[in-house]
């Protein structure tokens, strides 16, 4: 994990945002993440973790906006480059990120249309997150 303002500026530059605002080259400084967790697989002690990765990822952001901070999953990485940085020996490999911070954008669910799942900003810059409805998504067996 990393709370550092110099490793967080260099942790930063590894990661890329937001691949449907292509316009968007992500936070701008003085609203980018004041913390990052970096996710990592110890393949020591297991050669796969299945789905925990995604537990444990969702857990830490429920947590994290419990306590009125903000999170993104960010999976998008410069592996090779994040290692190095870090000077992680091989015995890990970095699975994903979590940035955290104070959350400044205002963030709606908006019910999907025509299919469309990609998110977009509208001209106030608010967030807009297209979700299935959750009749869609569960499947009636009876
Ligand atoms: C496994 C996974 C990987 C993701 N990777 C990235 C990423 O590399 N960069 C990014 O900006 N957002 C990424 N996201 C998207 C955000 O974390 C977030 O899910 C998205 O903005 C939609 O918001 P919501 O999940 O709160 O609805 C990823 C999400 C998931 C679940």
């Amino acid at each position: 994990m990393s709370t550092d303002e110099s490793l967080n500026a260099e942790i930063f530059e590894q990661l890329a945002w937001a691949g449907y605002l292509s316009y968007w080259s992500g936070p701008e400084e003085g609203e980018r993440p004041s913390a990052y967790i970096i996710m990592l697989h110890d393949t020591l002690i297991s050669g796969n973790y299945l789905c925990d990765d995604g537990i444990a990822a969702q857990s830490i952001l429920l947590g994290a906006v419990e306590a009125g901070f903000g999170g993104c999953i960010i999976h998008s990485v410069n592996r090779n480059k994040l290692r190095e940085l870090l000077n992680l020996s091989e015995q890990f490999e970095i699975i994903q990120v979590i940035a955290l911070g104070k959350p400044k954008e205002t963030v709606l669910l908006d019910e999907i249309k025509n299919g469309d799942f990609k998110y977009w900003r509208d001209e106030n810059q608010v967030h807009h997150v297209p979700k299935r409805s959750l009749d869609e998504i569960i499947l009636e067996i009876r």
